[in-house]
């Protein structure tokens, strides 16, 4: 086993290469469970977070990586910011998802007033391969505004993150937060599955294949492990309990419906983290539908696709959730997909447009 070369001193007891980083051989640990990106190397890592030798030797690596928020006593200001998720181009094999995440691209940088920040949740591409995410990154080098990554499975599990964190996420981990204009923000690792391909010698296509197949239950379900709890609670601890809470994960932070793995296996543990905070709103990516739902003080949000639109599992009439998506019909280039805007206004309050293109399809 791996050692961590810089230990949190809050890691749990049970968890024996809890990492803040990169370990000395040039490993990113998600907590105590995955490795992220084998090979990619300590000095790429301080590069990317444009640290020098100096500072990275001045501070210990935990305090820069966790900063807590400083949301105490700020006022909340009105902004919008702009959602896109489960874009899954694949090359030039499938031109279709390149003109509809391209739609988006144009339809966001219209916007008037411009976006404070787009959030993409995940599932850029499909296949996982390095192919894939350069023509990705072509495409999305045209949205002008700021924009945040976390990552979905099809975007980990045939490198397990390495080119997504390196170009993507740029940051030591896969989950992060930040204050913006009086809001606390959480980007969420909710992707995270069990090691179900070691013990099956399984290649990394063949890896990839199971966790992209959401048919197949070899995968497991998601969960976000104890080490990234501990992070939220500590990431928390200095947020008053009446900011504006945004979390953003590509899972359901729910247990939505288990044989598609719209599932969140440790989703409790979470909600439990968060009860303490009256305004929370949870947007999600994963399912490609319409789907609002609320749990105690957390309102939840499931964000639609620019690529295709799942059906509804049976489990959504059982959960008493509300809304509907229009049934989509596949000779139609836009049907059942979109993106959406969410406003924060100086109240406090969370709400969100959704840009459905089945009511309004986009100049093409
Ligand atoms: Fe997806
Ligand atoms: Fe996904």
């Amino acid at each position: 086993m791996k050692t961590a070369d810089k230990q949190d001193p809050d890691a749990p007891a049970d968890c024996p290469v809890y990492s803040t980083g990169v370990t000395g051989e040039g490993y990113v640990y998600d907590g105590c469970r995955n490795v992220l990106s084998p090979g990619w190397s300590r000095r790429g890592f301080i590069e990317t977070l444009g640290l020098t030798g100096a500072t990275l030797a001045a501070a210990p690596l935990a305090s820069m990586l966790l900063p807590g928020s400083a949301l105490a006593g700020s006022a909340v200001e009105d902004f919008r910011f702009a959602i896109l998720a489960d874009s899954h181009t694949m090359g030039k094999k499938n031109n279709p998802m390149k003109v509809r995440l391209e739609a988006a691209i144009r339809q966001i940088n219209a916007m008037n007033p411009a976006p404070d920040f787009v959030m993409y949740l995940g599932d850029a591409i499909t296949d996982g391969t390095i192919d894939e995410f350069k023509y990705f990154e072509d495409i999305i080098a045209g949205l002008k505004p700021k924009t945040y990554y976390l990552a979905g499975e099809h975007d980990w599990y045939l490198d397990m993150g390495e080119y997504y964190m390196q170009h993507m996420i740029q940051r030591a981990r896969p989950y992060y937060s930040f204050d913006h204009k009086g809001a606390h923000i959480m980007a969420l690792h909710g992707s995270n599955l069990n090691d179900f391909w070691s013990s099956r010698k399984l290649s990394p296509q063949e890896r990839m294949k199971v966790a992209g197949d959401i048919n197949d239950p070899a995968q497991g379900t998601f969960a976000l492990g104890r080490a990234q709890l501990d992070w939220m609670e500590k990431d928390l601890a200095t947020v008053p309990r009446n900011a504006p809470i945004l979390i953003f994960s590509h899972v359901p932070l729910y247990q939505y419906y288990k044989p598609w793995n719209f599932w969140t296996q440790d989703a409790d543990q979470a909600h439990a983290i968060l009860k303490p905070f009256s305004n929370v709103q949870v947007f999600h990516a994963h399912v490609h539908q319409l789907v609002e739902h609320q749990i105690a003080n957390m309102k939840f949000c499931g964000i639609l696709s620019t690529s295709w639109p799942h059906p509804y599992p049976e489990s959504y009439h059982t959960l008493g959730l509300s809304g509907q998506m229009p049934r989509p019909n596949p000779a139609r280039l836009f049907d059942g997909l979109g993106w959406h805007i969410a406003r924060v206004e100086g109240s406090g309050k969370v709400s969100h447009e959704d840009i459905l293109w089945t009511l309004k399809p986009p100049e093409s």
